[in-house]
């Protein structure tokens, strides 16, 4: 079970520190918006280049843009853990999955709550994680979609089905309420960013979801 704060609801006038407060995490989410895709807007390859000089902590970068075709091979570059594309925004998904994991990178691709976990089916075998978004991409602090526990269920079915041991990450409105249930249904990678930067101590808050992930499947 792993465990990885999202920055978006870190200061980011401060991420030394804040990563500091995180170092129990298993991973840092980096959610990349670029007020197209989503309408939100975040930051791009020069502040995630030096994120991943500050840290130690496996970055798992999100990318929530248009044309990620170009853009992902870019992230994958900086040297970062994964890096993420959403289905719905690639042109060429077969050939862009191959490009980032040439860069060194593991390769997810993440599914909006719109869309069905069908589109995946014919990548899972080249897929080192996949990405089911349990609120609309592009703001922290949302309430976890109900419906997102079968679409969990139904992918991580598909995966045991087919012996694979790609990596099943939920991000949205995850917190200490919800996660052992989360865990029940198939998630094993839990993206939180209000529910860690919200806590007084966040290593406590993390460890704690890790407990509660690993109770549910117990
Ligand atoms: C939403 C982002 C998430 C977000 C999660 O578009 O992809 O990573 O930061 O935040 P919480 O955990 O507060 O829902
Ligand atoms: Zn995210």
């Amino acid at each position: 079970m792993r465990i990885q704060p999202s920055i978006l609801s870190a200061d980011f006038a401060n991420l030394e520190s804040e990563f500091a407060s995180i170092s129990n995490a298993d991973g840092i989410h980096v959610d990349v918006m670029d007020g197209h895709f989503v309408p939100n807007m975040t930051f791009g390859l020069p502040v995630v280049k030096r994120m991943q000089e500050i840290t130690t902590l496996p970055l798992d970068v999100h990318l929530m843009i248009e044309n990620p075709d170009f853009w992902a091979v870019e992230y994958a570059r900086l040297g970062v853990f994964s890096v993420t594309v959403h289905f719905e925004a690639c042109a060429d998904l077969r050939s862009l999955i191959a490009k980032i994991r040439a860069e060194g990178a593991r390769v997810g691709v993440a599914i909006k709550p719109g869309t069905p976990v069908s589109v995946l089916v014919p990548y899972l075998a080249d897929l080192d994680q996949v990405l089911v978004m349990s609120v609309e991409p592009g703001f922290g602090g949302q309430s976890f979609i109900p419906e997102s526990i079968s679409k969990i269920a139904e992918l991580k079915g598909l995966l045991v089905e087919r012996g694979f041991a790609t990596w099943l990450q939920v991000d949205g409105g995850i917190s200490d309420l919800n996660i052992a249930g989360v865990a029940a249904a198939g998630a094993d990678t839990f993206v939180a960013g209000s529910a860690v930067f919200g806590a007084k101590d966040r290593n406590a808050m993390i460890s704690r979801l890790r407990d509660l992930a690993l109770g549910g499947v117990h």
